[in-house]
């Protein structure tokens, strides 16, 4: 099986990590990681979320977050915004890159986003529509698509139809998440074979969590599979507030580390990135949730 020969990063730890790491987080904190991500390389990085404060408390002063970046036009800083409430106020912060985040698991849509599936395709259309008049590109997150905490295991056919419709709105891409990192090589192969019938590799991003440890088991099964363009978190920091026992989304230290082993290009700086990694841990208090930070630190 030919392996693509480049991969995209999409950098969440400042908006899927921090948004579950307990303790203080200063705008100023949030500001200094994701400006050492662009250093060490990355050029897509998920900065913030215009969600209700009440629903994830630690992405409140989003906007601060976006006003404060240094302007570099080489890196994309995106934002999940659930409804047009949050696509006003992610437009008014200059915000160039969006995200809508459905789920292919109604329990867990109820519990994230308090709504149906359906409602939130519905709620998504006009929020897609108004940001791509206004220029901004929309990226679409399907939550749950092996297996829910709520639900149980989840059939691919859930997360085709979800993200035909995601498609059908505008979503340029879209990000498949094992939000609770249930899903092992077999599953994934299994659900790329069936989304693979209806949407192009270009237009796939796989998002693991590494609750079981079977995350890079599962990008190594996606690549052979053609997927190019892989979510990651630096020092795999977080959870998901509504998935109890997620663990952090897989390491991007991880991912770069495979990466480079392999031969795929990815533009990143392993050592930067293991500095940033070893810094937001020590800020955070917490241990560095990257072993390759931890054996390179
Ligand atoms: P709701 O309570 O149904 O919303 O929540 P509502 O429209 O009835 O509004 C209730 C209150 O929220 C009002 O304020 C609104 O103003 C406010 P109040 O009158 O009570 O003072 N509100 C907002 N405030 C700021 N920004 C907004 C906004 N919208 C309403 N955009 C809602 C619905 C979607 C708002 C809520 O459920 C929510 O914010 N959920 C966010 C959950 C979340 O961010 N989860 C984590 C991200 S998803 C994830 O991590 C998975 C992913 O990584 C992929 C994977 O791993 O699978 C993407
Ligand atoms: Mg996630």
């Amino acid at each position: 099986m030919t392996l693509p020969s480049s991969v995209k990063i999409v950098e969440v730890g400042p908006r899927d990590g921090l948004q579950n790491e307990p303790g203080e987080l200063t705008v100023a904190t949030r500001v200094k990681l994701i400006e050492a991500l662009a250093d060490a390389g990355l050029r897509h990085i998920e900065a913030g979320s215009f969600v209700s404060p009440k629903w994830v408390p630690k992405m409140a002063g989003s906007d601060q977050v976006f006003a404060a970046l240094k302007a570099r036009p080489e890196v994309t800083y995106s934002a999940l915004t659930p409804n047009m409430q949050g696509l006003e106020a992610a437009l008014a912060a200059g915000v160039k890159e969006v995200a809508v985040f459905g789920a292919a698991s109604e329990a867990f849509s109820a519990k994230n986003i308090n709504c149906t599936i359906a409602e939130s395709l519905e709620r998504f259309r006009p929020v897609a529509s108004a940001a791509l008049d206004a220029g901004v590109a929309v990226r679409g997150y399907i939550s749950c698509v092996v297996g829910c905490p709520y639900q149980g295991a989840i059939a691919p056919q859930a997360v085709v139809e979800v993200a035909q419709q995601l498609l059908d709105m505008g979503c340029y891409e879209i990000s498949l998440g094992d939000t609770v990192g249930v899903a092992t090589p077999n599953r994934i192969g299994a659900l790329l074979e069936a989304v693979q019938r209806k949407v192009a590799n270009q237009q796939l991003a796989v998002h693991f969590h590494d609750t079981y440890g079977q995350a890079l088991a599962n990008i190594y099964r996606a690549l052979e599979m053609g997927i190019s363009t892989i979510d990651s978190s630096v020092a795999g920091l977080g959870g998901c507030p509504y998935a109890a026992g997620a663990s952090g989304n897989v390491a991007t230290e991880e991912v770069i580390y495979l990466l480079n082993g392999l031969g795929i290009a990815h533009g990143v700086d392993l050592a930067a990135l293991v500095q940033a990694g070893a810094a937001i841990s020590a800020k955070l208090g917490r241990d560095n949730g990257s072993k390759v930070g931890r054996a390179m630190g």
